[in-house]
């Protein structure tokens, strides 16, 4: 198949092109390295160094073999959309080429509204170059299970069937985020949403959980095809950041009470469910939505395991408990479903203490490295 990895460049989207790559698809990247230059604004770092994307696509064709072509541009501008869509035709896109981070659209009203008409931009271009250029393609679009929210019922996977004055219909289950970035998912769900009805085109929409990890079966091959990781409090999800805090000594910053739960998945994972998600294409006018975590962990769990994993690596782990910045609930019911992807065949990667041990591992050898300035930025809800 040719498929399109829009955001290729990023923490999922670089490792998700070698892994589509890797099984034999034809891959092109986009990207306009968005990401990068915001840590560099925002002044994080990631853990270690990134070659660009062009270094790394040479990089990955001289270990495997593949060509990944790599255009280097914005997607919320049409120009650029349709060079790359014209040029590359593809079967199937997978969109991942967003401001994916809840506290920077939080940060003030600049960011807020580089969120909103990036995020709402991308994916509009992405549903008219869809149209005008390979109608039949299907789109894979990461959304996230924080489009939910923490609702006092079970989530169901995406719609929900809603009986009123003894009639019923199916809807798209209620969705309340508790961020700006979160709500700008919300808005891509529902232009998507839209156009599937209107012009019948065949998409699937991932209700992502937070990503950890570092290691797929392509980064084996060499270092500096490891994708980025970020471990400040902006850009960096949370187990990452508690490993890293871990090896520096830091007291791991649980938020207020810590009973915030959530479903999380590896990275590896991530690349499964996405490959899965390909090979079972939504029909024309067709809107597939899956809930994409194998398990769910309140923020507690976490930090109680990133303790006794550090604490076998001898790194007398604290966790402290701190004001929290955000406004959500700190105890609440949890109960998503997420039984689609595991029907296609997903075999789950569980978060066990060798996982953990692994990534510090790996973390401790960059210690000398790790800027515990960008660990707390204490981005404020209101
Ligand atoms: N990482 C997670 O835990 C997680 C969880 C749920 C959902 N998601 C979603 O998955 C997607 C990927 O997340 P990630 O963690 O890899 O983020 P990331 O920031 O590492 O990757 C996104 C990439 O898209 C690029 N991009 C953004 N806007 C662009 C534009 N206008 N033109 C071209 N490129 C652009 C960025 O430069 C970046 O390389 C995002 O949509 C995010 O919302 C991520």
């Amino acid at each position: 198949m040719r498929i399109l990895v829009l955001g290729g460049d990023g923490y999922l989207g670089w490792p998700t092109a070698m892994h589509l790559s890797a099984q034999g698809h034809e891959i092109a990247v986009a990207d306009n390295y968005l990401r990068r230059r915001l840590c560099r604004e925002e002044q994080v770092d990631f853990l270690y160094e990134v070659p660009d994307l062009n270094e790394r696509t040479a990089l990955w064709q001289s270990v495997s073999g593949h060509h990944i072509a790599a255009h280097i541009g914005d997607l919320s501008q049409w120009d650029f959309v349709t060079e790359v869509f014209e040029k590359f035709s593809p079967q199937a896109v997978v969109h991942y080429a967003e401001q994916p981070a809840a506290p920077y659209s939080m940060l003030n009203r600049q960011a807020a509204t580089l969120t909103l008409h990036n995020n709402l931009s991308v994916t509009a271009n992405v549903i008219f170059a869809v149209r005008e250029f390979c109608p039949d393609a299907h789109i894979v679009k990461l959304g996230t299970m924080g489009e939910y929210g923490t609702p006092n019922i079970d989530i169901e996977e995406g719609w929900l069937e809603v009986e009123h004055k003894g009639r019923k219909h199916t809807f798209l289950y209620p969705r309340q985020a508790g961020s700006l970035y979160h709500t700008t998912k919300i808005m891509d769900t529902d232009l998507l949403w839209f156009y599937v009805r209107t012009w019948g085109l065949r998409v699937t929409d991932l209700m992502q959980g937070p990503v950890y990890g570092i290691f797929t079966a392509e980064t084996q091959h060499d270092e500096r095809l490891l994708p980025f990781f970020s471990y400040d409090e902006i850009f960096g999800t949370v187990l990452n950041r508690f490993v890293v805090q871990a090896v520096v000594g830091h007291p791991l910053s649980v938020y207020g009470k810590g009973g915030q739960t959530r479903g999380y998945l590896n990275i590896k994972d991530t690349l499964n469910c996405v490959r899965l998600s390909l090979e079972n294409p939504a029909d024309r006018g067709e809107l597939k939505i899956f809930n994409q975590f194998t398990e769910a962990f309140s923020v507690n769990d976490l930090a109680e395991k990133v303790r006794e994993a550090g604490n076998q690596l001898k790194l007398n782990v604290k966790i402290e408990h701190i004001e929290n910045p955000r406004i959500e609930a700190e105890a609440h019911y949890y109960n998503p479903i997420h039984t689609g992807l595991l029907d296609l065949g997903l075999k789950p990667h569980y978060l066990s203490k060798e996982v953990l041990l692994e990534m510090m591992e790996f973390v401790i050898q960059y210690k000398g490295l790790i800027n515990k300035d960008q660990i707390r930025r204490n981005v404020k809800w209101n």
